[in-house]
């Protein structure tokens, strides 16, 4: 609660926002459905919602969902289906919960929502929102069928620099450092993928102080890579020589079962991209060189291998800094922004303010330049 209330209490945004919602009511009769990690931040962007009139219907992300945050949600009078779960049978069953509610707006996150509703849909959809760049991806190839305004929230040039590169950055490290409790001093740390999220882990390791390589597909990104003063080696040899591994790029298996043999004794492996399979956690634990793999401290799996080497794997590869002991996320600043952004794209798409043609776009240049100059605004009258 005193997380709930201090993460509020920060976003002076949304709280700008909330009370302009007060009087202008934009979702007053309809539903929002939603499927974002529940923690204290996205509490403070559901109460947003409701505040403008929306009946508010949420489920979490897999593995992410925090007790706490539900709880309070539920007692502020927002439905909220299901429970915290690394099981994808169950969250799946809860993801279609919320689209049984036939919610006129979607807020989602991953793609997870508007994938389904394509499977089930109901003429009463108006449209809504996604959060990420794997959503994006999931999304656009679909656009002929969702015909329905979308705006990709990821895609704004303020998430990409407020949220993916420096919020993400910070946090991935903020938890590397809470989990293993251990120094990024001199460490050798591979970074694997050079986008915007990328490019924050690379920059915070090195601020503290270890000496970090990326490997990167895109011979522009590896390029841009290495002149920011980056290693770039060959992907098996970045892996030969890490003490710490973290992938970020929104694809599968980027390490593998295969990878064990070159991996450090003690190598730390972490995930930071939106999907647990960017290190293949399943094939590694089925690997016939591990002979097991147990609880290290909390958070920390360790793989035994029969050379004697041991391999840890951060909050089981889910995404490390919302996952794990204690997650708090990214920093409370950048989610302002990014809410505000959803908050003020869900009312566009509920007013009418975009059609079908805005389907999986990103978000419109003047909503952008609203919530850029309300921000800068409050923090220079602060
Ligand atoms: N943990 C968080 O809080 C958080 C926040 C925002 C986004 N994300 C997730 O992080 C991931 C990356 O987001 P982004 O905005 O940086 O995406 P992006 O598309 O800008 O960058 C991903 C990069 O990874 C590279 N890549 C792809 N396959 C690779 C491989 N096998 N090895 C090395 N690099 C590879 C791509 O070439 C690309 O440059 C996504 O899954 C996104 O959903 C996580």
């Amino acid at each position: 609660m005193n997380r709930i209330a201090w993460t509020s209490d920060s976003c002076a945004l949304l709280t700008e926002v909330t009370r302009e919602f007060d009087d202008t009511r934009p979702f007053a009769g309809l539903a929002i459905g939603t499927g974002i990690h529940l923690e204290p931040k996205t509490a403070a962007l559901l109460l947003t919602l409701q505040r403008g009139g929306a009946e508010v219907v949420a489920t979490g992300n897999l593995n992410t969902t925090q007790p706490a945050t539900v709880e309070f949600l539920r007692a502020q009078g927002i439905t909220v289906i299901g429970r915290q779960t690394a099981d994808p049978a169950e969250h799946d069953a809860y993801l279609r919960e919320v689209l049984a509610a036939r919610p006129q707006l979607v807020l989602d996150n991953g793609g997870d929502l508007f994938a389904r509703y394509l499977e089930d849909p109901y003429p009463t959809l108006v449209g809504g929102t996604e959060e990420t760049t794997s959503g994006r991806a999931r999304l656009a190839p679909l656009r002929d069928r969702l015909a329905r305004p979308i705006l990709v929230i990821n895609d704004s040039p303020i998430k990409q620099f407020a949220e993916n590169r420096h919020a993400v950055g910070q946090s991935v490290l903020e938890s590397f450092l809470r989990i293993t409790n251990r120094s990024t001093n001199g460490r050798r740390v591979t970074v694997f993928g050079y986008g915007a999220c990328g490019q924050g882990v690379a920059i915070n390791f090195r601020n503290a102080h270890a000496r970090v390589s990326v490997v990167e597909p895109d011979p522009v990104l590896r390029l841009e890579a290495l002149l920011d003063g980056f290693a770039v080696p060959d992907r098996d040899d970045a892996l030969a020589e890490a003490d710490i591994v973290v992938t970020v790029t929104g694809a599968a298996h980027v390490v593998r079962a295969t990878d064990l043999p070159r991996l450090r004794d003690g190598a730390v492996l972490m995930n930071a991209g939106h999907l647990p399979h960017e290190i293949d956690g399943d094939a590694i634990r089925a690997d016939p060189n591990v002979t097991g793999v147990d609880d290290g401290a909390e958070g920390i799996d360790t793989v035994h291998l029969t050379d004697g080497r041991r391999v840890h794997l951060l909050t089981g590869g889910h995404m490390v800094n919302l996952a794990g002991p204690r997650p708090l996320g990214n920093s409370i600043e950048s989610m302002d922004l990014g809410f505000a952004l959803q908050a003020r794209c869900l009312e566009a798409v509920a007013l009418g303010r975009v059609d079908a043609n805005a389907c999986v776009v990103p978000v419109p240049r003047d909503i952008d330049e609203s919530v850029a100059a309300a921000f800068v605004r409050l923090a220079n009258a602060a």
